[in-house]
């Protein structure tokens, strides 16, 4: 099967697991000898996005770079991961319109439990004032309606999480189906040779 471009969109809080999930769905894809390419925010911003701070102007131009390197990387071929917060709508929505092969996963996961995380300590610097606009303190964060995908990493593992990605990668017909599915004729056919051979 030749591999079909795509994009995975990740969106959610900082700290909500998107980049965790990410690298999951990275190396099960490459089971399937699949092209992949993760553009994480965190990354970017110190080459493609550097210089960028997180006004909604600023943000807004990281989401449209990423969106169109995700863009070039689908048309050809590869399976592109974002994993930026991508906090408004309507850009996520505007990358998803250029891509058209968009599959967008919300991370959902309350704030509380990502403050309670702070892996990076910004939480609390957000939270005594000492960041100004910081997402979901003192900046917004715009929830997509009709995600292909909700996980929920206060809940499940990442493994859960990313098993209901890869599955419905899989209904979407973006990755190989793991199991085989027979129709019903198919199953005829197999019970026809097998009662051939004696078997019923
Ligand atoms: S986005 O809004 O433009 O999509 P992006 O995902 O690239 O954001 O970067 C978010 C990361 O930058 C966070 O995970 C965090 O480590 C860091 N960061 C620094 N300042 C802020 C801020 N004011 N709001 C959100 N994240 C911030």
């Amino acid at each position: 099967m030749s591999q079909k471009g795509f994009t995975l969109w990740f969106t959610g809080l900082s700290g909500a697991g998107k980049t965790t999930l990410a690298h999951i769905v990275e190396a099960e894809m490459r089971k399937h000898n699949l092209r992949v390419e993760i553009l994480d925010g965190d990354v970017v911003r110190t080459n493609l996005s550097k210089g960028l701070g997180f006004s909604k102007e600023d943000r807004d131009t990281n989401i449209r770079r990423i969106g169109f390197v995700c863009h070039l990387l689908s048309r050809n071929g590869v399976a592109a991961i974002s994993a930026a917060i991508s906090p408004y709508r309507e850009i996520r929505d505007e990358v998803r319109k250029t891509i058209g092969d968009f599959v967008e996963v919300y991370v959902h996961c309350p704030l509380e439990v990502c403050a309670q995380r702070d892996v990076k300590g910004l939480y609390a610097k957000a939270m005594a004032g000492e960041i100004p606009s910081f997402t979901g303190v003192s900046d917004p964060y715009e929830e997509p309606l009709n995600p292909e995908v909700v996980v929920d990493s206060s809940k499940e593992t990442p493994e859960v999480s990313a098993k209901k990605i890869l599955k419905k990668l899989e209904e979407l017909g973006y990755l190989p189906k793991t199991e085989e599915v027979y129709s019903e004729e198919e199953e005829e056919e197999v019970k026809r040779r097998l009662e051939e051979l004696g078997y019923f």
